[in-house]
């Protein structure tokens, strides 16, 4: 398959002041959420449902269904929480989304809030992000004084109130229940499951948490119809996404393109490796914590299935792409060191494991390790892998495990000559 990029979520991000809402208005904007407030709530989920979309925050769950699980209404409130807690590394494209477009997010929360009946929406931000933050309550703002949100939207009778939240900075935020505890103004960390928060989620009303990603890619599936977006893609992952290329290639970002699009096709779109006499070692096709890929995967379709079969997982295509001077054992220590940080200590296996990981990671990549401390570091990886009480802990391993997989011998290597390898002047990452 060969294919093209599909410029939707990103088509006007060059334009001068591409972030207000008269350009977002000037390019179709607020029309899909006209057309949602004529439907019957119940058409929209099952219009989701249709269209394919899957979670673009890294799991893939399919959008409609989730709306779907939330039980009948009770009276009660029931709530939107957009996930812009953007932490995977590597990963770089809800903050450019909302950066370059914010009201296609906006948009979106309007449509969802009135398929899902919800009154009052939250965005909670990645606290870091500052100027994010304050992008987004312009872009609220705006919203309100247009009629796009607050009371009685467009005449319609709806009601809905959002609200930004900035977190402060933590990695573990980003899982979903850890989400709704900090906004509830409790320490970040991950609930049992179930229930799952579509039965009792943020203030333990029924809540859909769904990624930014997801919500923006609402208002274009319902101008132009599920059939349109179905078509995008493969049979199973349908619809586009955007890939966000970092690392050592020519002109990194983000690009927009169907799912099932290889990475051979998006480097040529990129301009290729940084220095094309080095050749591609290692990349990431969904951040640090899938497992990585080799030069032998440059063909492999990036949709969930190929990528699952392939042996690792789409993630939130984030693509990090390194070089032959990059030291493989020195990438994955760095990782390893923001696991073991971000490890928000609830489990046992997750907060003594990515602890032990680096301490053994650090001694062999300076040439200090032995042998069998490659057995080790699969070994703790072992007892971390579906042992951990939520997905950083299994996170964290990937990239481990795969490396020792495609490059025991460089492990090897550290120890045999006692020093890292590399020339670290070659190499612009991680040094
Ligand atoms: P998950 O597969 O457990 O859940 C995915 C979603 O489906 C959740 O919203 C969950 O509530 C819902 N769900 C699953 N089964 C359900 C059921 N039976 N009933 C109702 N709802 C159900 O995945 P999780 O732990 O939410 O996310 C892990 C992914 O997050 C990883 O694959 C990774 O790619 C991604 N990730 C993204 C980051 C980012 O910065 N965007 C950071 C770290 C991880
Ligand atoms: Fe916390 Fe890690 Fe356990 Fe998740 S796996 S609950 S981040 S300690």
């Amino acid at each position: 398959m060969t294919s093209t990029l599909t410029p939707i979520l990103t088509k006007f991000w060059d334009d001068p002041q591409s972030w207000t809402l008269a350009t977002y208005e000037d390019n179709e904007g607020y029309q899909a959420l006209r057309k949602a407030l004529d439907m019957k709530p119940e058409d929209l989920v099952q219009m989701t449902k249709d269209s394919g979309l899957r979670g673009r925050g890294g799991a893939g769950f399919p959008t409609g269904m989730k709306w779907g699980f939330l039980p009948p209404p009770d009276g009660g409130p029931r709530y939107l929480v957009v996930n812009a807690d953007e932490s995977e590394p590597g990963t770089c494209k809800d903050i450019p989304l909302m950066m370059a477009a914010p009201q296609f997010l906006i948009e979106g929360v309007a449509i969802t809030s009135f398929a899902i009946g919800c009154n009052h929406a939250f965005i909670y931000l990645r606290g870091e992000v500052v100027h994010v933050y304050r992008r987004l309550m312009r872009a609220v703002e705006e919203a309100y004084a247009a009629g796009y949100l607050g009371k009685n939207i467009l005449g319609s009778g709806f009601d809905l109130d959002v609200t930004v939240h900035a977190g402060a900075g933590a990695y573990i935020c980003g899982e979903e229940t850890a989400l709704l505890d900090s906004l509830e103004g409790r320490r970040g960390q991950p609930r049992l499951k179930p229930p799952f928060p579509a039965v009792a989620g943020l203030y333990a009303r029924p809540t859909v948490v769904n990624n930014v990603e997801s919500i923006a890619s609402v208002p274009p599936i319902l101008l132009h119809g599920s059939e349109w977006f179905a078509d995008m893609g493969t049979e199973k992952s349908q619809g586009f996404g955007i890939f966000s290329l970092s690392g050592h290639v020519k002109n990194p970002g983000q690009f927009e393109a169907p799912l099932g699009i290889t990475l051979r096709e998006l480097l040529d779109m990129a301009g290729g490796m940084r220095d094309p006499e080095k050749g591609l070692k290692f990349w990431t096709p969904g951040g640090s914590s899938t497992p990585l890929f080799t030069a032998e995967h440059l063909d492999v379709p990036l949709d969930f299935e190929s990528v699952a079969a392939a042996g690792s997982m789409l993630g939130t295509r984030a693509l990090q792409i390194f070089d032959e001077t990059t030291c493989v054992v020195r990438a994955v220590d760095r990782w390893t060191d923001f696991y073991k940080h971000e490890s928000c200590g609830k489990c046992t296996p997750c907060r003594e494991g990515t602890w032990w990981l680096k301490q053994i990671l650090g001694r062999l990549e300076h040439g200090q390790g032995s042998e069998e401390d490659l057995e080790k570091l699969l070994d703790i990886c072992d007892n971390i892998l579906g042992r951990s009480f939520c997905a950083l802990g299994d996170g964290a391993t990937s990239p481990i495990t795969s490396s020792i997989q495609y490059f025991r011998e460089e492990y090897i290597a550290h120890l045999t000559q006692g020093r890292c390898p590399f020339d670290p002047a070659e190499s612009t990452l991680f040094h």
